[in-house]
């Protein structure tokens, strides 16, 4: 039997810390559950400490979530750490993951702390942990450029205290992989106890060498743990990315000889779910989850592919999703078959009120638009297409005018608590007419940071799925809509992003 590799998920957490992706409740639950469908071992599902709209996201999807580890990350004091447990009490399983800078440019500088206080604060806090929750993870922050002696010496003190899992951050992104890969190594074979502790990699993308890294502290360093986002989302450059950390491990099992429990048939479910929600698009020819990742254009290669798949392809598309691309329902399509393909995709709808919502949608959607793909169900059932009662700004209806020469003029109705406007704006074109109608009425002052549209199924034909980013006192809110009428769906975002503004639970989960 081979060694099993865990997989710990930090999208909700150090994913989310990337400026412009914050995400509510809500839409960390979601993911959570996309997650567990995924078979992620740990979800470290936020850092509970920093903001009651954290501490409710980790305490809901602990409560949610049954088979996967639910983790909350807290820096190395009892406060924190007190507060990461009780938002972990729902838990099947839970962790703590408890950090603290070792490097001697983060204790100069940003601790002001002596490495002798660093050592006694790890130790405590450890200890302290341990006597909460069984599972307890620490991190030295900024460990890569850490002093080996000093980390050595404070890694094996807090795996004395009952550290599980030793986790060893290149939190910059400096490394190179055969040195990150020999560090861990190193730190393993000169701690006498290392071996009492699984050893974990966490590394960031600055010089594009995360996931590369993270196999080199794998493979040469013998780490049993990798910490990894979907899409790579994270910080700067961002994080390690798990689809690609789970598809070479997965495909060259011949070299590493690991087991995963991942099932690979929901990376491309969760990868769209978080691009979706964040706004942050996946690139063309990013691996495994890029629309062309599987696409041969040249002739020489489709021709190879048709003859024998392997002769280009080392993967296979439907083993991460690709399958997901087909026509699934249509014009004619009842209730219940609506309900059981959102039971099939793993959509979770609040109550029946959402799904009759859904349902009507649907029926809309399918009289415009003949063929019904599965992205265009999970476009339609996302944050900000479902109407919830508790929504202040609903779109009704729109109509714009747009002629070569002439200045774009548009009329946007929606609610304001249930109440019908109207506004109209002239504009650049007839989106900037459009959302100009809307502030125009709501006179919101909110600035936009990013508008991008995207095409849900490829073609002309396919629903336009638009993300408006909009920063207010400080605040980053994502507004997401869809609509075959892309006007349309940049109205319905730009309304989603003005309830995210306006709503007081994510005034709390946003990022400021
Ligand atoms: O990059 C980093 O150092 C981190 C730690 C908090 C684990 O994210
Ligand atoms: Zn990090």
């Amino acid at each position: 039997m081979a060694d099993k590799l865990i997989i710990f998920d930090t999208t909700l957490r150090d994913g989310e810390q990337s400026p412009g992706a914050s995400m509510n409740k809500d839409e960390k639950l979601r993911i959570a559950r996309q997650l567990e469908r995924l078979r992620v071992d740990v979800i470290e599902a936020g850092f509970a400490a920093s903001s009651n709209g954290d501490f409710e996201a980790v305490q809901c999807i602990a409560n949610a979530i049954k088979d996967s580890t639910i983790c909350s990350l807290s820096r190395a004091n009892d406060r924190d750490i007190s507060r990461a447990a009780e938002a972990l009490k729902g838990a099947n399983s839970a962790r703590i993951h408890t950090f603290i800078a070792t490097s001697a440019l983060h204790m100069e500088k940003k601790l002001r702390m002596t490495p002798d206080q660093v050592f006694e604060q790890a130790k405590l806090a450890v200890r302290f942990a341990r006597n909460l929750v069984g599972d307890v993870e620490f991190s030295p922050e900024d460990g890569y450029r850490s002093d080996v002696d000093f980390l050595c010496r404070i890694l094996e003190a807090v795996i004395s205290e009952g550290a599980t899992t030793i986790n060893v951050p290149d939190t910059v992104g400096y490394a190179v992989p055969e040195l990150y890969g020999h560090f861990i190594k190193t730190l393993r074979e000169r701690i006498p106890n290392s071996d009492k502790a699984i050893w974990s990699v966490h590394c960031h993308n600055d010089l594009g060498m995360a996931v590369a890294n993270s196999l080199a502290g794998v493979k040469i360093g013998g780490a049993r743990q990798v910490e990894c986002t979907i899409n790579g989302l994270g910080e700067r450059a961002g994080n390690c990315s798990l689809e690609e950390v789970v598809m070479a491990i997965k495909t060259r099992r011949d070299y590493f000889g690991l087991e995963l429990n991942i099932d690979t048939k929901q990376i491309l479910a969760a990868s769209r779910m978080v691009s979706q929600t964040t706004g942050f698009v996946v690139q063309p020819n990013k691996a495994v989850v890029g629309a062309n990742a599987f696409a041969h254009a040249s002739g020489i290669h489709q021709d190879g592919v048709l003859k024998a798949r392997d002769t280009y392809e080392i993967m296979r598309a439907e083993d991460v999703g690709w399958t997901t691309n087909k026509i699934v329902l249509g014009k004619l399509s009842g209730r219940n078959a609506f309900k059981l393909r959102l039971q099939e995709l793993g959509v979770q709808m609040e109550s029946e009120a959402e799904i009759n919502s859904a349902f009507a949608k649907f029926k809309e959607l399918a009289d415009r638009k003949s063929e019904i793909f599965d992205e265009d169900i999970l476009a339609l059932t996302s944050e900000g297409s479902v109407t919830h009662d508790k929504e202040q700004y609903c779109f009704v209806s729109l109509s714009q005018h747009s002629e070569t020469g002439e200045r774009p003029q548009a009329t946007v109705v929606f609610t304001v608590d249930g109440k019908e406007v109207k506004g109209s704006s002239d504009g650049n074109g007839p989106v900037d007419a459009s959302l100009k109608a809307i502030e125009a009425h709501v006179k919101s002052g909110a600035e936009m940071v990013l508008y991008s549209v995207n095409a849900i199924s490829g073609s002309t034909e396919s629903q336009g799925e638009v993300t408006v980013r909009l920063q207010s006192s400080g605040r980053v809110v994502n507004g997401v809509g869809a609509d075959p009428d892309i006007v349309v769906a940049s109205a319905k975002a730009y309304l989603n992003a003005l309830n995210k503004l306006h709503n007081k639970a994510d005034r709390v989960a946003a990022q400021g």
